[in-house]
């Protein structure tokens, strides 16, 4: 694997590979790999010529500066690991290159990014989009794929990659769980043992409202309190919210008809934990 740290060495690399017919896809992060990143890397090897990932830990998304300089990643350890999953190039670049003195634009996609993280976290959607876009123009991909773990920033992705006509095709990669059902993030780790326990209760909270999507129940409200039933054993459960959504807008849904999804935020020891399930 060849790791370029700026966007000039970066095309250097990618251009005579794309005039020879190759196709690029790409998977963007934030370094602190585990599984579930790593399952989008895999999942490159199945869509492209050349594997491409990124490891940025984009300033203007952490809408809390402290969370910004709290965030940990282990470089070399990433790079190991995106190697033994077959990638051939990392970007790296560093914050200078990425938000150069005089850096004035912003890209937002106005309804998808409203309710739910948005309200909660002001900007980082903002963020989120302007640093998606710059990478996608520094690594102009054929194709580049996103975890379903971040439904939010997934469907506002793919609103952008539609409404600006960029010609990228976006896949959608998996949720990926530990095995007992926790979904996959790097702040598992600030769990305690018992903290870890209780947060199983959100997985065990979707997987009921699933189960009962799939014996005939479409009110929204009765699924979803079915997942603060479950949460609410906790020792002090705070729910964000619990909600059913529209995949594509994400705007609540009272009947689940087509495609729909079941977002929770719920916090364990102060943890933020994201989680989300289809209801298909
Ligand atoms: P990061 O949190 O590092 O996540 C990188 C990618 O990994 C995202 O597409 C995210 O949805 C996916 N991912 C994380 N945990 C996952 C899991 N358990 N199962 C499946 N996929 C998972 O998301 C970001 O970085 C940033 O916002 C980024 C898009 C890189 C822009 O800065």
């Amino acid at each position: 694997m060849k790791t370029y740290e700026t966007v000039k060495d970066l095309q250097s690399a990618l251009q005579p590979l794309r005039t020879n017919g190759m196709s690029v896809g790409f998977v963007p992060t934030m370094g602190a790999l585990h599984d579930g990143h790593l399952s989008l890397a895999r999942t490159l090897k199945d869509h492209c010529h050349v594997r491409v990932c990124s490891i940025f830990v984009n300033p203007t998304q952490f809408n809390d500066p402290k969370d910004y300089q709290a965030y940990k990643i282990n470089l070399e350890q990433d790079k190991k690991l995106l190697g033994q999953e077959g990638v051939d190039i990392l970007f790296a670049p560093s914050a200078e290159e990425m938000y150069p003195t005089g850096f004035q634009s912003k890209v937002m996609v106005s309804e998808v990014s409203k309710p739910f993280e948005g309200a909660l976290r002001p900007g980082h959607f903002e963020g989120v989009a302007t640093v998606v876009m710059m990478l996608f123009n520094a690594v102009r991909p054929d194709l580049a794929i996103f975890g379903e773990k971040d439904f939010q920033q997934l469907a506002l992705l793919e609103r952008m990659v539609l409404d600006l006509k960029m010609n990228i095709q976006i896949i959608r990669g998996a949720l990926v769980r530990d095995s007992d059902g926790l979904a996959l993030s790097s702040r598992n780790a600030r769990l305690s043992r018992d903290g870890r326990q209780h947060a199983l209760l959100i997985s065990q909270g979707l997987f009921a409202a699933r189960e009962a999507f799939r014996k005939g129940e479409r009110r929204s409200e009765a699924l979803e309190n079915l997942v603060r039933a479950s949460i609410s054993e906790m020792p002090a459960p705070i729910i964000d919210y619990a909600t059913v959504v529209d995949e594509a807008t994400l705007v609540p849904v009272e009947e689940v008809s087509g495609a729909c999804r079941m977002l929770v935020v719920a916090r364990v020891e102060g943890v933020r934990l994201l989680d989300n399930i289809a209801l298909d």
